[in-house]
């Protein structure tokens, strides 16, 4: 497989980097999977959803005011994508940022995403320099609750019917770190 160039972070077992054309099939795998989309927004995904996606990234740049970007998450030893994890820049106060992620079914369970976003947390508090990282998660969304509490980040809130997916209002929780409660975690 061809290497990407654009590399972000790296951790011990993996490479959070651009995506390329070359992530089409795998991406599309685990997306249009329904237990992958079951607490997301999509539903039916199709491989021309998956192409127009990954085509739209190729001229997409992090930290864009107002933007995702998403960041391909790829084993170092083979650079196959397992899964991707997203960053929102908030439009109206570009320093506070929010976060999204996703890994294929058959490499969870192995601490992958926590590894990723433990890379990906540095490259925000540390390269980017952002200021709050917050995320939601669907209050039954249990695997993404355990990610984001595993990470040390703190449930400020519970919000009612904040979200309307495939026909039903959901509750969510909202989910905060800072940057110098990250940096005075990793020291
Ligand atoms: C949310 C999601 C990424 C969580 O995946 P996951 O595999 O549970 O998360 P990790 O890769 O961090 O793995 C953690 C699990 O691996 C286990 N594990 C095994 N080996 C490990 C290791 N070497 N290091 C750390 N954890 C390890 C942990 O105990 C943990 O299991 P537990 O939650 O039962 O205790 C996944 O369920 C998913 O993609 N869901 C669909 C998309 C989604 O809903 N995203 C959330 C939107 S906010």
């Amino acid at each position: 497989m061809e290497k990407s160039k654009e590399v972000f972070a790296v951790s011990e077992r993996l490479v959070i980097r651009k995506f390329g054309m070359q992530d089409v099939q795998s991406f599309y795998q685990y997306r249009s999977n329904p237990d992958i989309a079951r607490f997301q927004s999509w539903e039916n995904y199709t491989i021309e959803d998956a192409e127009s996606f990954v085509g739209r990234q190729l001229e997409s740049s992090p930290d864009q005011p107002g933007r995702w970007f998403q960041y391909a998450v790829a084993l170092a030893a083979s650079d196959q994508i397992i899964g991707d994890c997203a960053i929102h820049t908030i439009g109206a106060e570009p320093r506070i940022v929010e976060l999204g992620f996703t890994l294929a079914p058959e490499h969870q369970g192995k601490g992958y995403m926590h590894e990723a976003l433990c890379a990906l947390l540095d490259y925000v508090f540390g390269t980017l320099n952002k200021h709050k990282l917050i995320a939601f998660s669907d209050v039954r969304n249990t695997k993404s609750i355990h990610v984001l509490e595993r990470l040390g980040m703190r449930r400020e809130g519970h919000l009612l019917e904040n979200y309307m997916s495939k026909g039903h209002w959901i509750d969510e929780y909202q989910y905060a770190i800072l940057q110098s409660e990250w940096l005075t975690m990793r020291r």
